[in-house]
Parts: C-alpha cells; sequence; structure tokens
C-alpha cells in the first residue's frame, strides 16, 4: 500500500487530528463555531466520540486518533502478530483481562470487537507516558531475542503485547485501557459510543 497523509509507513503512526477524522460532533470543526459554543456545549464536544475512517489502514499498521484529549490507538493486526500474542500468555500480568480495563464486548483473547483491530489507549498505565510501538520482533528490536512485537513505556521501561496487555513485573499495574468504541460498517470506527442510536 502507498504512504498517503493518513498513513504513514515510515513511523506506522501518524496523529490524525479530531476534525480531520470527522468526529461525529463536528469537534473542532470551525473556531467561530466552538467560540460562540456555551462552555456546557463547549464541554460536551470535548468528550464527544470521534468517528475514524480505518479503510487505509493496512494489516501491521498503526494510527493514532485523538479522544477526550488522549491519544487512542488503532492497530490493524496480522495473523502472525495475533499468532505471537497466543504463544505468550505465561508472560503477561493479566492474560486474560480480567481486571476492568475493557469493555465486556473486549473481554477476550484479542481485547477486541474484530480480531485483528486492536483499539486502545495509548497511555501507560504506570505514570501515564505514553508507549512506544515496537513491532519489529526478535534481535531487531532491540529489547528481547524472543521480543514478539508489542509497546514499550520509555518512561520506567513497562512492556506490553500487541493486545496492550502488560508483562509481568513492570511498573505498570494493568493492561492499556480498551475505550468504548463500536463499528459503523466495515471501516468506520466510532471511538468514545458502544451503542447504536
Ligand atoms: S509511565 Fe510507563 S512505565 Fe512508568
Amino acid at each position: 500500500m502507498s504512504c498517503d497523509e493518513t498513513v504513514d509507513c515510515g513511523r506506522r503512526r501518524l496523529l490524525v487530528a479530531t476534525a480531520a477524522a470527522g468526529g461525529v460532533a463536528g469537534v473542532a470543526a470551525a473556531v467561530p463555531f466552538v467560540a460562540s459554543m456555551l462552555p456546557s456545549e463547549r464541554a460536551k464536544a470535548a468528550g464527544a466520540p470521534v468517528e475514524v475512517d480505518i479503510s487505509k489502514l493496512a494489516p501491521g499498521q498503526m494510527m493514532t486518533v485523538e479522544w477526550r484529549g488522549k491519544p487512542v490507538w488503532i492497530i490493524n493486526r496480522t495473523k502472525e502478530m495475533l499468532d505471537s500474542m497466543a504463544k505468550i500468555s505465561d508472560q503477561l500480568a493479566d492474560p486474560k483481562s480480567e481486571k476492568n480495563m475493557q469493555p465486556e464486548y473486549a473481554k477476550n483473547a484479542t481485547r477486541s470487537i474484530k480480531p485483528e483491530i486492536l483499539v486502545a489507549v495509548g497511555i501507560c498505565t504506570h505514570l501515564g507516558c505514553s508507549p512506544t510501538d515496537k513491532f519489529k520482533t526478535g534481535a531487531e528490536s532491540g529489547i528481547d531475542p524472543n521480543w514478539p512485537g508489542g509497546f514499550l513505556c520509555p518512561c520506567h521501561g513497562s512492556t506490553f503485547d500487541l493486545a496492550g496487555r502488560v508483562y509481568k513485573s513492570k511498573p505498570a499495574p494493568d493492561n492499556l485501557e480498551i475505550p468504548p468504541h463500536m463499528y459503523l460498517g466495515d471501516a468506520k470506527i466510532v471511538i468514545g459510543e458502544d451503542k447504536k442510536a
């Protein structure tokens, strides 16, 4: 797939501005409009759901969108990635995601609605740094010769797998949070809402 303005193939990551992603409530669509809002309306817009088009997100790629001021990662996991996740349960602190860090519909082996698509808040559950994607595997990752791909928090070294599950004996106490979300068709996700209006 070719690189364009929505997917940065070099870094496999791109912050897609809320307005560009077409927030459901038209967040920040026009400055004068926002300026004329009442405070309560502004607060509502800041927490509004965000609609994201993932049609250009190829297998193995990741994009980042902003929701409620937080980075939310969307990753299109390959079959190899999914297979690797299934083999490391004994290395994870909460492999079955039994703690309350995800909605019920994401309380499964892949922590997702569709197995290949992960939607997770990209904020470390230790002290709030943003982990870095480390999708290269093995020695090439610079983490561990057996590294299967995942995320590394640069602040205190917590590591997470490709479902945002934290490894054992790391500073982060919990898996990454899965936000409420739902699909509008095959290639559109709404983040911040999980029921059809
Ligand atoms: S903030 Fe991530 S390990 Fe401390």
